[in-house]
């Protein structure tokens, strides 16, 4: 569909954006829909996170996703925030207002990991812990989403500072909140009965491929899933291990076509084509190698 007057934008904001999935995931999705909407990247750098959100509304963008290191500085700059901001503490997505040129700060980061926990039909209860490795954004939204749905969480961290301060805050909000925090050198005794463990961090990434989160000579739990918010590669060496030692691995892609199938519906109102948006990433992943690594 050609870009005219009518084309409707968003975007990501982001410092840097590289290689971000986003703009092809919902290109082809607005593509596939008929929309005449395009989704672009935005480099914006933190000392102008302000104008650039200002810009937003006067140039009649209909939304951003907001992505690293904007996810908690956005928040005191938006209008309105959900429920779900409140409760994870960062934005990931923002809807503006088309007649008042208002923004909603939104955070799809939580109800995409649950989705996708969802479809992968992972469950979690409170007798056997899950443990949260990482205490970033992608932590935060985990958590919040785990803890809200009756499981007992552990978030293990290099920097147990970063770890307790989510506890701290999620013991501000809500009353007795099952969330504890340990650190790194505790993992072997907290993770023994757990149920399930998710990675957060960015370790293992492209390129350094070599590397897990998962600590040297600690063994995996039994009867666990691992889930690994790293997707590229799709395969991790953590998942690739924990696989070996019989465990069942979940490769956190689904997270990010849900949390963007979540900013998709709030920005256009319609139901997105999810494996659609599913394929396209797989498809790019696969081009890029990610898939055989
Ligand atoms: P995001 O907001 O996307 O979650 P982030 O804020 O950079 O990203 O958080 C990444 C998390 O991964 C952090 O908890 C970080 O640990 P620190 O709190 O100690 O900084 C963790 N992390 C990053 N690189 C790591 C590494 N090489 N080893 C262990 N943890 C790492």
């Amino acid at each position: 569909m050609a870009i005219n007057g009518q084309t409707q934008l968003v975007g990501v904001i982001g410092w840097p954006i590289t290689h971000s999935l986003s703009p092809e995931m919902h290109n082809a999705a607005f593509s596939y829909m008929g929309l005449n909407w395009r989704y672009v990247p935005l480099p914006v750098r933190s000392e102008h996170l302000r104008e650039a959100l200002r810009g937003i509304a006067s140039l009649g963008f209909r939304g951003i996703n907001v992505t690293v290191p904007h996810k908690v500085d956005v928040i005191p700059l938006v209008d309105t925030i959900t429920e779900a901001v409140t409760v994870v503490g960062a934005i990931n997505t923002i809807r503006v207002d088309r007649s008042t040129g208002r923004l909603e700060g939104m955070n799809t980061d939580m109800g995409g990991f649950l989705s996708d926990m969802a479809a992968n039909r992972i469950s979690f209860g409170k007798d056997r812990p899950v443990i949260i490795l990482g205490a970033g954004g992608a932590a935060r939204a985990a958590a919040a989403g785990l803890v809200r749905s009756g499981a007992h969480v552990i978030l293990v961290n290099r920097t147990l500072a970063h770890a307790e301060s989510i506890v701290y805050f999620m013991q501000s909000s809500w009353a007795q909140p099952n969330i504890e925090f340990a650190p790194v050198d505790a993992l072997a005794e907290v993770s023994r009965n757990a149920c399930l463990i998710v990675n957060t961090t960015p370790v293992g990434q492209w390129p350094n491929v070599t590397e897990t989160p998962w600590t040297e000579g600690v063994p995996f739990p039994q009867d666990c899933t691992v889930y690994d918010m790293v997707y590229h590669p799709v395969k991790t060496r953590l998942l690739r291990e924990a696989e070996a030692a019989g465990l069942r691995a979940v490769s956190g892609i689904g997270m990010l076509v849900y949390q963007g199938a979540n900013a998709f519906e709030a920005w256009t109102g319609k139901k997105p084509p999810i494996d659609l948006m599913k394929m396209t990433c797989l498809q790019i992943l696969n081009e890029s190698g990610a898939l055989k690594l």
